[in-house]
């Protein structure tokens, strides 16, 4: 069962978790006019910040995608974790004792995946060395894979079988129900379970803070499928995480290399390369981005030599971007992938290659290039607008100059006019990202709920009124003695659920943070949108007032008064919206 966290604890733990300080670790936040710190926000891809945090509200808020909330939501989101995890990492943040918990049944699930997982790695780890696992040392030779790489990995092998891992966590105390909640086992057609892996070469995945969280089995030479990885589990996520990472994050080099395989990553380690990752064979994801950028501000790309890796490569140096990153492309001629490379030319032509690897820009516009046909006229026009809009991109001025003069000299064509398109270009970009940016602030935040996917109100004049008790109750709860408000009256049944929240909480100023475990995160969201935009109370008893009269009005209880036109606009709304509070 789960014991919630004490109020007390909670606030404490905010208290010793300076909002600016935590944030500050993942966003670059600069002062403006006003109290409000900004910076890009890392929950959307943004140009210009939008993302707001206030250091006396204790709060952050997006104006661009509407997220918001406390400290603890903050590092929910960003570090995807569950309300207790988040707490956890907070409190050891602020090396904080957490409070005896109860155990908490669903923590003590992971950790038990986690341990069977471990336990697993360690049985795969002992095969490699049994009499059974000629063949993998004999693969594992073949690829001159050492054995220093197989204990830095801990690399393994999966027997030829379709129980023996069953049988030895079965023996370890693991029942099936867990071997198959980790990934571990399949359900065969009758009944009965059998091992995932059989017969293959395996790669423990590792996260950042040394747990593992999965597997990735290669067979043992040729054939279908070349990996197996572990599904999707309770502890293990593709997108979220990184092959070798738990290593790469320790590397003195100032930089990571992401590659595409699980082996050239072992052979890249293998050849002093130690900063080398691959993305699991997914294409590289937003979230896999972000968790690089906690490690290093430069990356370098080391895809496979062919149409798909290059197309990969456009794209993820697209995310890596968005993210402030520092990019740079290597070009692998003569081999088809990192670890072909070096067998092929050996560990100092890939430090060569490393040292004149391009950055990212020369690598776009050497693929902008070779698209175009540079001695056909109209092609070289289009090639030098697709160019200059590459360059229209860069931040630096000197940058830009320096890459519009190499376009100028592949071309032919005057420096000037060069400048002068990527200026235009630049130009409309500003504007761009600005009138964005002029809609989001105006943005009341009932719409930038809408636009981030939330709520959406039926009647606006009662949910503004319905937002505006909510503000007052949360900073001044004192106003409400005496006064009862039904809940139901209120007009958005997310209104009225975050009113009920506040509500039920007796007395003493409310703590968001406290609030983090009882809401939702669009609940938090939402409630953040609408104490952030005052802590203004001195008018509060009239301000009350008002928003009653209008939710008597307005709200839910009073539509029983004939008026026509909202009745056909329940009707119509009946149709596209189903669960509306309010048709008793
Ligand atoms: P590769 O086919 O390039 O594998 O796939 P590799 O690790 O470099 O192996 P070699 O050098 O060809 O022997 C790149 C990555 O894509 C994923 C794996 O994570 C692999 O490391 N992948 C590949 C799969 O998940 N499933 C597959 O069937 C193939
Ligand atoms: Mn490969």
């Amino acid at each position: 069962m789960t014991v919630p966290f004490s109020e007390v604890f909670l606030q404490e733990l905010a208290e010793r978790n300076d909002i600016v300080d935590v944030v500050g670790g993942y966003v670059r936040l600069t002062k403006r006019s006003g109290a409000n710190l900004f910076g890009l926000c890392p929950f959307h891809s943004e140009k210009t910040p939008s993302f707001s945090v206030s250091p006396d509200k204790q709060i952050y808020h997006c104006f661009g995608c509407g997220k918001g909330g406390s400290v603890i939501s903050f590092i929910m989101e960003i570090e995807n974790l569950s309300f207790p995890d988040a707490v956890a990492f907070l409190a050891r943040r602020a090396g904080m004792p957490l409070p005896e918990q109860e155990d908490n049944g669903e923590s003590r699930r992971r950790e038990r995946l986690l341990a069977l997982n471990r336990d697993a790695a360690r049985f795969f780890h002992e095969q490699l060395r049994a009499p059974g696992g000629q063949a993998a040392r004999d693969y594992l030779a073949r690829r001159q894979l050492s054995g220093r790489t197989v204990t830095r990995f801990g690399l393994g092998f999966a027997p030829d079988s379709w129980d023996s891992l069953t049988r030895a966590m079965k023996a370890g105390g693991y029942s099936e129900r867990e071997l198959f909640d980790a990934g571990l086992v399949r359900r065969g057609k009758s009944s009965g379970v059998y091992d995932t892996f059989r017969n293959r070469l395996m790669f423990p995945v590792i996260d950042v803070r040394g747990h593992v969280i999965g597997f990735s089995g290669r067979i043992l030479g040729d054939g279908e499928p070349k990996y197996m990885n572990s599904p999707e589990t309770a502890v293990f996520s593709k997108s979220h995480n990184l092959f070798a990472l738990n290593l790469a994050k320790k590397s003195k080099s100032g930089y990571l290399i992401l590659v595409e395989g699980n082996v050239d990553v072992a052979s890249l380690h293998q050849a002093g390369f130690d900063c080398a990752v691959a993305s699991l064979g997914t294409s590289l994801t937003p979230e896999q981005a972000r968790l690089l950028s906690r490690y290093t501000s430069e990356i370098v790309i080391a895809y496979d030599n062919d149409g798909a890796g290059q197309k990969a490569a456009q794209r993820a140096i697209g995310i890596l971007e968005k993210l402030d990153l520092r990019v740079r492309v290597l070009a692998l001629e003569g081999a088809k992938d990192p670890d072909e490379y070096l067998k092929t030319f050996g560990a100092d032509a890939f430090r060569n290659l490393l040292d004149r690897s391009e950055n990212h820009i020369e690598y776009r516009l050497k693929t902008v290039q070779n698209q175009y046909d540079l001695t056909v006229d109209e092609q070289k026009v289009a090639f030098l607008k697709e160019a200059a809009g590459v360059i229209a991109q860069l931040p630096g001025e000197v940058e830009r100059e320096v890459y519009a003069m190499r376009v100028a000299s592949t071309t032919g064509v005057p420096e000037q006019v060069v400048q002068d398109e990527v200026a235009r270009q630049r130009k409309q970009r500003l504007r761009r990202a600005q009138r964005e940016e002029t809609r989001a602030q105006l943005r009341p935040a009932y719409k930038a709920q809408k636009a981030a996917g939330g709520v959406r109100y039926e009647n606006p004049r009662s949910a503004a009124a319905e937002e505006g008790i909510i503000r007052l109750l949360y900073y001044d709860p004192g106003l409400f003695s005496g006064r009862e408000i039904d809940a139901a009256r209120f007009s958005s049944p997310e209104l009225g659920r975050l009113y009920a929240a506040l509500a039920a909480r007796k007395g003493g100023p409310v703590n968001l943070a406290a609030l983090s475990e009882a809401l939702t995160p669009a609940e938090i969201s939402l409630l953040t949108s609408i104490i952030e935009r005052s802590s203004d109370v001195s008018n509060g008893e009239k301000e009350l007032d008002d928003y009653i009269r209008i939710l008597r009005t307005e709200g839910c209880l009073n539509r029983g008064a004939p008026d026509l036109l909202a009745l056909a606009n329940q009707l119509k709304e009946q149709k596209g919206y189903g669960g509306k509070d309010g048709h008793e």
